[in-house]
């Protein structure tokens, strides 16, 4: 088991260079295995649900080749099955854009029922199963596996309104009615860069997709798709993440290889707690003189505040002066992280969705561990503030996300270091 020992209080300084996104690169390799030919991915983020997303690929009989550290060319023309591995399918969440995929290029698909990070509630997904359905295909769940198959090997398209916004859904009809016969409508359509990344994707390989990025997406189907060359754009939250990290520790950082358009919605919220924001053409320049200003935070789907940055911004709320609200608008739950907090000293009371957050003046460094991917995030961001040594366990869950945190966080100089932990006292990560 590894964990991060973190030394807090140092002030970040420097540049940090972020990584492809992580959401984009989860849907758009599984989508990869709707195209014949060879299909080139670069700014893929090393990261560990990539490497385990490639793995099923490479079972299905797709050929792999890294061209260097994040560049990676596919070939699934051969690729025959439809039915992925359990083991490696279970573990990880975006294993459903599998479905997807599959039904697009075979009409039919057998993936295991999804895992990854857990919040504490439900993760259902019947609005991908209803987008399916209309599609023509009869969907069912048995064994662990979610079975669907295309009535005549070919799925139809239809008009789906979506229930909720999802990304997840939206993401994964986009998939299957790129090759439908006919046209396929969604409305109610999730909007969040990724979406319009999985497009302009799909569509550099052949596909007919408009609208992606509104709440309306048309998507032509096509007969077949083939190889290209496709650049994934960079992390919005992992960007986001390094900017609450300065907020939260302090110092002036330029954090590079982004958008500053998807930055927008967390840009706009740290300047209101003070934090000085600088844009330029692809870099941001991060810099907390002063100490924070409370806010209220509501997450909410794109261009809404991300709730993938709701962990870390409450975590900068913690040490802000005043009482905040912080509420979360997308999942039923994501705070199991708050009781961690409040182990190094946070003054955080959950009421439902809504975290009340009291600023304390500082941290203090504890023993944590990290639940889930995003509170992972947190964790690290509140032990480079506290006072003292803190230790986190459970990093297998930052590793899924973030490329090299250790290493980009050094370069900044924090004092952040990975060890093995002895198997007899690693119980509390299990
Ligand atoms: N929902 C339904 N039915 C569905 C699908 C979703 O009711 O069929 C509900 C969910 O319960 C939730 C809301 O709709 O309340 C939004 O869920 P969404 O489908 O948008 O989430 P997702 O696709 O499962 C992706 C990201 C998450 C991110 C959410 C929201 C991936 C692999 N995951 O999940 O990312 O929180 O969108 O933006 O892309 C993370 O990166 O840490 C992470 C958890």
């Amino acid at each position: 088991m590894t964990k991060y020992i973190v030394e807090g209080g140092k002030p970040l300084y420097g540049e940090v260079e972020i990584s492809g996104a992580k959401n984009a690169a989860v849907a758009i390799i599984p989508a990869a295995l709707m195209v014949r030919g060879v299909c080139r991915i670069e700014n893929v983020p090393q990261i560990s649900d990539v490497t385990l997303l490639l793995r099923i690929l490479e079972q299905l009989g797709a050929s792999i080749r890294f061209v260097n550290r994040h560049t990676v060319e596919l070939d699934c023309t051969h690729i025959r099955c439809a039915r992925t591995n359990y083991e490696l399918c279970q573990r990880i969440r975006a294993s459903y854009y599998l479905i997807g995929s599959l039904l697009g290029r075979f009409g039919e698909a057998e993936v295991a029922m999804p895992g990854g990070c857990f919040f504490g509630g439900v993760r259902p997904i019947d609005q991908h199963v209803k987008g399916f359905s209309a599609l023509g295909a009869r969907v069912t769940m048995n064994g662990g596996f979610i079975h669907a198959k295309a009535k005549n090997r070919r799925l139809t398209g239809a008009s789906i309104y979506f229930d909720v916004v999802s990304v997840g859904a939206t993401m994964n009809v986009m998939m299957a009615a790129a090759t439908a016969e006919g046209t396929t409508v969604i409305e109610n359509a999730a909007k969040e860069p990724h979406i319009v990344d999985l497009a302009n994707f799909l569509n550099s390989m052949g596909a007919n997709i408009r609208g992606a990025g509104t709440d309306t997406v048309k998507i032509q189907g096509v007969r077949q798709l083939t190889g290209g060359t496709y650049a994934i754009i960079p992390d919005q939250i992992e960007a986001g993440t390094y900017m609450a990290a300065v907020a939260a520790v302090g110092g002036e950082v330029l954090v590079k290889n982004i958008i500053p358009k998807h930055m927008d919605c967390i840009t706009a919220k740290l300047q209101e707690m003070g934090v000085e924001v600088e844009e330029h053409e692809d870099t941001l320049l991060v810099r907390r003189l002063h100490p924070l200003r409370k806010t209220n935070v509501k997450t909410l789907p794109y261009p809404g505040f991300p709730t993938d940055m709701q962990p870390q911004i409450t975590t900068a709320l913690a040490l802000a002066q005043g009482t905040s609200l912080v509420t979360e608008g997308v999942w039923s739950s994501r705070y199991r992280y708050v009781d961690e907090l409040k182990r190094m000293g946070a003054s955080i009371q959950v009421e439902d969705k809504t975290a009340i957050v009291e600023g304390v003046d500082h941290l203090t460094g504890a023993p944590v561990q990290a639940y889930d991917l995003r509170a992972g995030a947190a964790m690290v961001i509140a032990a480079l503030a506290a006072q003292g040594q803190s230790e986190i366990t459970g990093v297998q869950y930052i590793e899924r996300g973030y490329e090299e945190i250790i290493s980009k966080l050094r370069a900044l100089g924090a004092d952040i270091y990975a060890v093995e932990d002895a198997p007899e006292l690693s119980m509390r990560a299990g």
